[in-house]
């Protein structure tokens, strides 16, 4: 195994690593990029779980979003992932999840897991997103202790919420608002306000009174 504060790596991953960023550590972040990456995820997440996900689960997340999606690689070797989504919430703003996130063993501990994360939620924010949400065991104490660190807060407390009964905690994270958002709230701003004077008969592009 190479320790991540060991010289980093230099095997190339055999696969394209376009979209790969550099941790500095010797530690490549590589986003989802298709098919063939599936089973990479799978493997990675399915040695965590006690009852594996069908693949059609790994299939509605990382068909739909699969920018959201990043593996951390020592050399060839995956060996940590963060599987995401982000949509509409109640028809008002834009939500990103945290589905999975996983780390294998030997490497825990090297911050790996804070930087997927990290990853998908700067992929998240990018995309529009206004706050980030994920569900976490109540006992899991090295994800709570992550995601704290991350700046989630606890929401809810969801009883029973596993298969296994135990209660989770949801988590949030309310993302700053990027220039590209609040440049669309006030085009909506504006526009609601040309919709509201035309409805007092007060054509749109009519010369503001002084
Ligand atoms: C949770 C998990 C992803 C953490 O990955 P990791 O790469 O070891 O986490 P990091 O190194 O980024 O740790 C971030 C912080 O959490 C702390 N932490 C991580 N695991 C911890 C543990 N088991 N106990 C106490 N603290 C822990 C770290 O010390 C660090 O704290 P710091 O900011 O004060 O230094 C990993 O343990 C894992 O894969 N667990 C099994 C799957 C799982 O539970 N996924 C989360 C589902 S919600």
């Amino acid at each position: 195994m190479t320790d991540s504060t060991s010289p980093a790596a230099t095997a190339e991953p055999s696969r394209s690593d376009s979209g790969a960023q550099a941790s500095g550590s010797g530690i490549r972040y590589v986003q989802f990029k298709d098919e063939n990456d599936l089973p990479v995820v799978m493997n990675l997440v399915d040695q965590e779980l006690s009852e594996p996900y069908s693949i059609f689960t790994y299939r509605y997340f990382l068909a739909q979003w699969p920018n959201l999606c990043y593996i951390a690689y020592d050399g060839d070797k995956p060996f940590g992932t963060v599987v995401c989504k982000m949509d509409v919430h109640r028809g008002q703003r834009m939500r990103g999840y945290v589905a999975m996130l996983v780390v294998d063993k030997a490497y825990r501990g090297k911050r790996v897991g804070s930087e997927l994360v990290k990853m998908a939620i700067s992929a998240m924010s990018a995309g529009g997103c206004e706050e980030v949400v994920l569900e976490a065991e109540v006992v899991n104490t090295g994800a709570l202790k992550l995601y704290q660190g991350l700046g989630f807060v606890r929401d809810k407390r969801l009883h029973r919420y596993y298969l296994n009964g135990v209660d989770a905690y949801r988590l949030k994270l309310l993302l700053p608002e990027t220039e590209e958002r609040r440049l669309a709230r006030l085009a909506e701003v504006a526009e609601a306000e040309a919709g509201a004077a035309e409805l007092d008969g007060v054509p749109a592009d009519a010369p503001a009174l002084v």
